[in-house]
């Protein structure tokens, strides 16, 4: 799977939207694999037809920290050329594909891949990631993931390194609209590459949405209140029956759940490495 002469990967369709990221910008600017991070690089890799959400995770960063650079990586020349318009102070534009080229070698704190495995077989996953992962600073962290075109369904894999399984499992959701897209397994049409030919009997993820959507519907009473208080009385749910749920109140509020990557892996193994 190489394109051009070191990139590795093959161009898709560019699809992406103003403020689509914003759920997954959120988290990576809370995650210590950032705010702790000595370099804080962060990598926007295959940003699409347009700059536009290299550029909004350049300034959701940059409230956090000011330091905070952002490289947008594409596969495709034509959509770097007309990004490099919008270069600035902190954001830059490169071509590249999965081995994620840096000048100088230099290693990202954090890759974000938003809707681009997507695009690619099940199978061709694993390598992917590991590929991405290998580029890493130690301590760092790939988001793989996918969202909905105006961002309020995502779900990600949070992978830390080589030779490591992926550490975590995140869906985020815009909570208000949940109802009217028949509860939140609506993120099955959403999940990253390596879960969603998974929602099915016998799959743990299947379990997951499952679990899930049994806790919004057994927490309805509290839609008069907020759908925010609901979700979290949904989620405090999950908790209490055993799911290890991460992370706690100031969290769930923005519609987020993580769970550990091995409460929804493939049960065939696929992808543990
Ligand atoms: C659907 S767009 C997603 C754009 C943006 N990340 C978003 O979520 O809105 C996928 C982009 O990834 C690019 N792409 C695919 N494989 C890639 C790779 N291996 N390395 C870099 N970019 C890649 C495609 O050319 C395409 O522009």
């Amino acid at each position: 799977m190489t394109a051009g002469r070191a990139a590795h990967g093959r161009i898709t369709r560019g699809t992406t939207g103003v403020n689509r990221l914003r759920r997954m910008d959120r988290w990576i600017a809370s995650h210590p694999a950032f705010r702790t991070a000595t370099a804080p690089l962060v990598v926007d890799l295959g940003f699409g037809a347009a700059p536009w959400t290299a550029l909004e995770l350049l300034q959701r960063l940059r409230r956090v920290r000011p330091d905070a650079r952002v490289v947008g990586i594409e596969i495709d020349p034509e959509r770097v050329r007309a990004a490099r318009l919008h270069e600035r102070e902190g954001l830059s534009f490169r071509v590249g594909g999965f081995e994620v080229p840096l000048d100088g070698g230099e290693r990202p704190a954090v890759i974000r891949a938003a809707n681009v495995l997507r695009q690619y077989d099940e199978a061709e996953v694993g390598a992917a990631w590991r590929r991405m992962a290998a580029r890493l600073q130690p301590g760092g962290l790939l988001l793989e993931g996918t969202s909905n075109e105006v961002g309020r369904v995502a779900s990600w894999a949070g992978v830390r390194a080589v030779d490591t399984a992926p550490e975590s499992f995140t869906i985020a959701l815009h909570l208000d609209s949940l109802d009217s897209v028949g509860g939140p397994s609506v993120v099955a049409e959403r999940l990253p590459k390596a879960l969603i030919h998974r929602n099915v009997p016998g799959e743990r993820v299947h379990e997951l949405l499952r679990a899930l959507d049994a806790q919004w519907a057994r927490q309805a009473a509290l839609s008069t209140f907020s759908a925010r208080q609901r979700w979290i009385a949904a989620v405090q749910g999950l908790r209490a029956d055993g799911w290890p749920v991460r992370d706690g109140v100031a969290r769930w509020r923005l519609g987020e759940l993580t769970l550990p990557w091995s409460t929804v892996a493939p049960r065939d193994g696929a992808l543990a490495r």
